[in-house]
């Protein structure tokens, strides 16, 4: 982990929030590479939901929402985890992690019993702080796509089962995050809310759970690194029925009272079955009706929801563990982030061979320009090309294309590849054509 949270910094991966003023502890900044990775997964991910199904909607809800949204959902008054103090350090656990324990794992101190602490931020709307103003900062994406449910109705005319996908932040005031990006308060998340008759909740939970199980082994995912792990009933939220976890097996132990190797599998993403719940309560709670017409049985229900709720910095910073190759080449190490091609931040890297030729030189920026109408491409020259390739491998980029001196005559460049080193001499007029032949699936 520290030789990849060293990259992220010294590339420009991940950036510590606020880093001038001592920094704000377990906040992340993407940095110009960063957010093209996340932006690609989260591309990767509404193109797999939205676009290549017929039963999906997309949705961006405010974050800011109705405060009785949190009270009809069950999070003002379930939302919470248990804390325990330590008397003597002074840490703060999560009591769930202890197993049991009395015990600081720390110090080995006295701890208190388990305390009640809400996880939602809370905030004022407008200028004066009473009561009556209390908004909370939104601790998950679904709760917008739920309100929504009969604008969608309305507007769409949807039929059974359909669902709806959103990305966006979420917040929680977490008690013990940490582990790079893995666990913060400010974090997005990307969730689906798939409305089913309730007599195929559950053939529908388990259709949703391969789905979104291959989604990650589709984007390249070492399946020895990933696990499904349904919840016991005593850790299921208050929301579900049921809910199975995809799991990831990260290079650090996220529940540290349950073992090195057991406590490294930690969640991606959660598939869960809520049932009616979240209509049933908004029903209840604003007076509306949240139910459907079923035309076949001309009965009004209310539909189940079968819901995939992934964290878009969880699996960014997954999918950058399983890219992390060293390796070594002519008795060097070589650093290389084998990604996928949907998700490496840049395509192509355009390399003059030499840099004080001014025909290659600008052969190689046109190539570039054209290049970039279609990829994202990039021109570098400061540095011998040994370099230049190290630099390029070390953040993903898929293709290193070579201008030399044989270029201006033959109209031929070199196309090497990030993962067998080997080489293709290819003609400028076919490159695109080449290029969206080898990134396409
Ligand atoms: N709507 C259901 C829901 O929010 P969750 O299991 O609490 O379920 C879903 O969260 C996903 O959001 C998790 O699988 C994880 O990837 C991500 N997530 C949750 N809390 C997080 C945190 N504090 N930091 C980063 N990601 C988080």
């Amino acid at each position: 982990m520290d030789k990849i949270i060293s990259l992220c910094k010294r590339r420009g991966f991940i950036f510590q929030s606020s880093e001038i003023y001592g920094g704000l502890s377990n906040t992340w900044d993407y940095a110009p590479y960063g957010v093209e990775l996340k932006n690609n997964l989260k591309r990767a991910w509404w193109k797999s939901v939205v676009y290549q199904r017929d039963d999906c909607l997309g949705m961006d809800a405010a974050i800011l929402m109705h405060p009785k949204v949190w009270e009809a959902s069950g999070h003002v008054a379930n939302f919470f985890d248990l804390k325990s103090d330590c008397k003597g350090c002074k840490k703060r656990f999560k009591t769930e992690d202890l197993k049991g324990s009395k015990v600081c794992p720390e110090c080995g101190g006295e701890l208190t019993e388990g305390k009640p602490f809400n996880l939602m931020f809370k905030t004022h709307q407008g200028p004066v702080e009473e009561t009556s103003s209390i908004v909370y900062l939104r601790p998950e994406t679904a709760q917008g796509m739920f309100v929504n449910f009969a604008n969608i109705l309305d507007a769409k005319h949807p039929k059974l089962p359909f669902g709806m996908a959103q990305i966006g932040k979420a917040f929680r005031n977490e008690i013990t995050p940490g582990n790079f990006t893995f666990r913060t308060r400010e974090f997005e998340q990307m969730e689906v809310e798939y409305f089913v008759k309730p007599e195929d909740a559950e053939q529908k939970l388990q259709e949703w759970i391969d789905y979104r199980f291959n989604w990650y082994l589709n984007l390249g995912m070492n399946k020895d690194n990933l696990r499904l792990r349904p919840h016991a009933k005593d850790e299921l939220a208050h929301y579900a029925k049921a809910c199975v976890d995809i799991e990831y097996r990260f290079p650090f132990n996220t529940r540290g009272a349950a073992g090195i190797e057991e406590g490294s599998w930690s969640e991606l993403e959660g598939v869960a079955n809520r049932t009616d719940y979240d209509l049933m309560q908004h029903e209840k709670s604003s007076g509306k009706d949240m139910s459907y017409f079923d035309e076949e049985t001309k009965t009004r229900i209310h539909p189940y929801i079968i819901e995939p709720s992934g964290g878009v910095d969880r699996s960014v910073l997954a999918f950058l563990v399983n890219a992390y190759f060293e390796e070594k080449v002519k008795d060097e190490k070589r650093v290389v982030l084998k990604l996928h091609h949907d998700l490496a931040p840049v395509k192509i890297a355009v390399l003059p061979l030499l840099r004080n030729r001014p025909e290659i030189v600008d052969l190689a920026r046109k190539i570039t320009q054209d290049l970039k109408k279609t990829f994202v491409t990039v021109y570098d020259d400061t540095g011998s090309i040994g370099k230049l390739y190290r630099r390029q491998d070390e953040v993903g980029t898929l293709k290193c294309l070579t201008v030399d001196v044989q270029t201006l005559e033959d109209k031929q460049v070199t196309v090497r590849d990030r993962d067998t080193m080997l080489q293709d001499r290819v003609g400028i007029d076919r490159l695109k054509e080449y290029f969206r032949e080898k990134f396409n699936d």
